[in-house]
């Protein structure tokens, strides 16, 4: 059994969707996020403010190739994974990758909540959502086979239609 795997920009249901899925399907679950913090004994803040963002991006590439080489498995990511050419390969090759998309009200509403995110804990985040949404679509929009919008979505109809992707149906 192929992956699947979840990816999006933070705050589009990734998480609560991959382990729904997961259940779901009988597969098993897998957070990089989660991943990355146990390894490293410290939280993606942490990281970020000790050693920066470049130190991070290698240890998800790291984890991501070594989650690829494993079958059966929903895969929840960390919102930049597809910025990284090599971990699309490594998911292209390994399953089917969907993104879940959400408009940036929707984004700002369930990332505000949290101060886990260390690239939100800014000034002015409502802003910096929308620069890191259009840096980001291109790469979303090559890295993905399907694309499901979760706004205002309910978490059955998503996976519904997740399942119908994964199927064959309609996109
Ligand atoms: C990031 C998203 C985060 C986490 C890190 C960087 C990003 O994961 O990997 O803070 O670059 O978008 P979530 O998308 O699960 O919040």
């Amino acid at each position: 059994m192929r992956n699947i795997y979840i990816v999006g920009f933070m705050g589009t249901g990734k998480t609560s969707i991959s382990k729904a899925l997961a259940e779901d399907l009988g597969l098993n679950y897998i957070s990089m996020d989660n991943v990355i913090e146990e390894r490293e004994n410290r939280t993606i803040n942490d990281i970020f403010a000790e050693e920066g963002e470049e130190y991070f991006r290698s240890l998800e590439r790291e984890v991501l190739e070594e989650i690829a080489g494993n079958e059966g498995q929903v895969v929840d990511t960390g919102g930049g994974v597809v910025l990284d050419e090599e971990n699309v390969k490594n998911m292209k090759n390994s399953g089917t990758v969907i993104c879940l998309w959400s408009d940036p009200g929707t984004i700002r509403k369930h990332t505000q909540k949290h101060g886990h995110r260390p690239l939100l804990n800014v000034e002015n985040p409502e802003e910096r959502i929308q620069e890191l949404i259009e840096c980001r679509r291109p790469f979303y929009v090559k890295a993905s086979d399907f694309h499901i919008d979760t706004s205002g979505g309910e978490k059955k109809i998503i996976l519904g239609r997740i399942k119908d992707c994964l199927s064959g149906g309609e996109e």
